[in-house]
C-alpha cells in the first residue's frame, strides 16, 4: 500500500517546546451551567483532517482506535475501510461504551471496555494485527461538562476524576489520604506547578475535602490576585493523571501499539499535554531512525496541531498534537 511522507506537506502549525496545558480543562473557563447542559454529551473530534490524512485508510483495512470515546474519528475512518467487522474499538469509560453500541448498533464492530495497554495485551495475544492504529488521548468533553465526574474546575461536583467509574481509587482518596510531599511532589510532576509545596500545605489545612468547588477554592489561595486561566487548572490536570495513571498506563501501551501495527500499517497519537507528548516522541523514535532494524518511519518529525479555522469552533483542539509513523515492511512482508 502507497502511503506518503507528509512532513512537508501540512499546511498545520508546528509546536514549540513549551509547557503546554491540557486546554480541555483551560476552555472550562468559557463553558457556563447552561452551556454545559446543552453541549453533555457532544464531543467534537480534534484534527479530523490530519488524522486521515496520516492514518490515509483505505477500503478493507483493519482498524484499531485505543480511545473510541464518542465514536467522531472512528465514523470518518470506518466510512472509509467499510468494514466494521474488522475493527476494534476500545474505552475504560463506561458512558463512552455504551454510546458506542448505539452509534455502531449493528455494525459488528468489537467493543472492549478496558485501559488501551491491557486491551492491546490481549490483542496481541491473540495474534492480532491492524493496518490503522489511533489512540486520541485524555479525557472527552462529557468528562469535563459533566459535574458528577469531578474532573472540572468550574462545574462544582465530588471530587471523582475516574475515567473508568468501575476504578476505586478517586481523586478524593488521593487529595485527603496522601501527605503533603507526596501531594507537592504529585502536583509538581504532573500539573508543572511552580507552587506545589505551598498548594500541598494548604491542601493538608483543609482536609477534608469533598467537592471540586472546595478544592479550587483552596488552591486558589496559592495565587492571589488576577490570572488567566483559574490557578487550579494545573493542580486538577495533576490529579487527573495520578487517579487514572495516564502516564503509566500510556508508557506500558505504546510499545504494544507498535507490535499491533500490521507491516505497513499507520500509528497516530493525539496528546493533549508535554507530559504525554514527550513519552509518545520517544517511543516512536526509539524505534525510528536510519538503521537496518529500524521498525518505523515519522510520518510526522514536528508534532501537527490544529489551524486556525478549526481552532475558532473547538477551543478544545487548542492544544492537541498530532503524531504518526508507518510501520515499514521487511522484505517477504
Ligand atoms: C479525547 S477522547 C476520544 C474521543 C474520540 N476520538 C472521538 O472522536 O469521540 C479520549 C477517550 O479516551 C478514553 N481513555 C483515556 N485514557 C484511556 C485509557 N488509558 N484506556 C482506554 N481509554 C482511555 C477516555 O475515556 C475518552 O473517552
Amino acid at each position: 500500500m502507497k502511503h506518503t511522507n507528509k512532513n512537508d506537506q501540512n499546511n498545520s502549525q508546528t509546536s514549540s517546546n513549551k509547557l503546554s496545558l491540557d486546554s480541555s480543562t483551560e476552555h472550562l473557563i468559557s463553558v457556563s451551567q447552561s452551556e454545559q447542559r446543552l453541549t453533555t454529551g457532544i464531543h467534537l473530534p480534534v484534527l479530523v483532517t490530519e488524522v486521515l490524512s496520516y492514518l490515509n485508510p483505505q477500503k478493507g483495512e483493519s482498524y484499531l482506535d485505543l480511545t473510541a470515546g464518542y465514536g467522531g474519528h472512528a465514523t470518518k475512518i470506518l466510512e472509509r475501510t467499510l468494514q466494521p467487522q474488522e475493527a476494534v474499538l476500545v474505552d475504560r469509560d463506561h458512558n463512552a461504551i455504551d454510546a458506542l453500541k448505539q452509534r455502531f448498533a449493528g455494525d459488528r464492530v468489537e467493543l472492549i471496555h478496558d485501559d488501551f495497554a491491557s486491551a492491546a495485551g490481549r490483542l496481541l495475544n491473540q495474534g492480532r494485527q491492524f493496518d490503522i492504529i489511533l489512540a486520541d488521548l485524555g479525557v472527552s468533553s462529557p468528562h469535563l461538562d459533566s459535574a458528577s465526574r469531578g474532573f472540572s474546575v468550574r462545574l462544582d461536583g465530588p471530587l471523582d476524576m475516574r475515567m473508568d467509574q468501575t476504578q476505586s481509587l478517586t481523586a478524593a482518596d488521593i487529595v485527603n489520604t496522601y501527605s503533603a510531599g507526596e501531594l507537592a511532589d504529585l502536583i509538581r510532576r504532573f500539573g508543572e506547578e511552580p507552587r506545589a509545596n505551598r498548594i500541598a500545605r494548604l491542601i493538608e489545612a483543609h482536609r477534608p475535602i469533598t467537592t471540586t468547588a472546595q478544592l479550587a477554592h483552596i488552591v486558589a489561595k496559592a495565587w492571589p490576585g488576577h490570572s488567566k486561566q483559574h490557578p487550579a487548572v494545573r493542580t486538577f490536570q495533576a490529579l487527573r493523571i495520578a487517579v487514572n495513571d495516564e502516564l503509566g498506563i500510556l508508557s506500558r501501551a505504546l510499545p504494544l501499539w507498535i507490535r499491533l501495527l500490521a507491516p505497513g500499517g499507520r500509528l497516530a497519537v493525539i496528546s493533549f499535554h508535554s507530559l504525554e507528548d514527550r513519552l509518545v516522541k520517544q517511543a516512536l523514535q526509539a524505534e525510528a531512525g536510519d538503521r537496518y532494524d529500524a521498525q518505523l518511519q515519522l510520518l510526522t518529525k514536528q508534532p501537527v496541531m490544529a489551524g486556525d479555522i478549526e481552532l475558532v469552533s473547538n477551543p478544545r483542539a487548542r492544544s492537541a498534537k498530532l503524531r504518526a509513523a508507518v510501520k515499514i515492511k521487511k522484505k517477504g512482508e
